[in-house]
């Protein structure tokens, strides 16, 4: 199903291929428990028996339509206090990966979301693996719906039906994003965190917007302000700001 080249020097050079298997985050934490060179290698699949998503969400996605990309960084050099700047970098790959691809009104919905308008097209879950203060290595998992064309939520959707080239190929799409993730790699390996979060905000879904949110069962209107340098949605609610974590806070539609 692939056969990529990417034009980096580490990210994607190692990769592998697997039809079927439970969770290529799963495949690339086992690489980064047993090997020692694991930075930059790249798990593909066609299809997921068990792919996880956020908050303990299931990950679905069609058989072969779609991409299933996990890659194994060695953040050994990152503080664990620090993690989330690594959330931030992804999500800037991803994002200007989906630029690179002409796709229009790209975002990142808070906090590693892929959004087409006000659909989702994809979505990223970072496992990080840490040695007392500092980080071990991270797997970073992106799922992209690319070519699926029928969703079961209205709120899914897909990379061609947001206007994707159909000449596009899976394979391009992961040789960009690997040159992407490269890039946004060097940011955190050179400690630019505050370009990392700068650049962040301005790609967050619906900033400066009001937004109906749940917490506590409790609906409510609040103006997405930003998003703290430990991950936390800041939001305006009347004259009160508050901070919130992920799993505290759910976007109703
Ligand atoms: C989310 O939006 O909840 C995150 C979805 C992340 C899915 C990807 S697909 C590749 C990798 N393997 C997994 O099991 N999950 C991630």
């Amino acid at each position: 199903m692939y056969n990529i080249q990417p034009k980096t020097k580490i990210i994607g050079k190692i990769h592998k291929f697997v039809p079927t298997c439970h969770s290529t985050n799963d495949l690339a934490l086992e690489i980064i428990q047993n090997t020692e060179n694991f930075h930059g290698t790249v798990i593909l699949s066609a299809f997921q028996t068990a792919g996880r998503g956020q908050k303990g969400n299931t990950w679905e996605s069609e058989a072969g339509k779609n991409l299933i990309f996990s890659v194994a960084l060695d953040t050994s050099f990152l503080a664990v206090s620090d993690q989330f700047y690594i959330s931030m970098a992804m999500s800037l790959a991803v994002f200007d990966t989906l630029q690179q691809l002409n796709i229009p009104n790209c975002s990142i919905k808070w906090p590693n979301d892929v959004f087409v308008g006000n659909t989702k097209v994809g979505g990223m879950l970072i496992e990080n693996k840490s040695r007392g203060q500092y980080l071990r290595g991270s797997v970073v998992g992106i799922g992209l719906n690319v070519f699926q064309e029928t969703f079961e939520s209205e709120r899914a959707s897909s990379l061609f039906l947001s206007g994707l080239d159909p000449e596009i190929t899976l394979n391009t799409i992961v040789e960009t994003l690997c040159l992407h993730i490269e890039t946004y790699f060097n940011y955190l390996e050179q400690g630019r965190f505050e370009e990392l979060h700068l650049s962040y905000l301005k790609i967050i879904y619906k900033l400066g917007k009001e937004q109906l949110f749940e917490v506590s069962n409790q609906p409510f209107m609040a103006v997405i302000v930003g998003v703290d340098t430990d991950g936390r949605l800041i939001v305006r609610k009347e004259k009160d700001t508050l901070k919130f974590e992920i799993k505290q806070i759910k976007y109703l539609f």
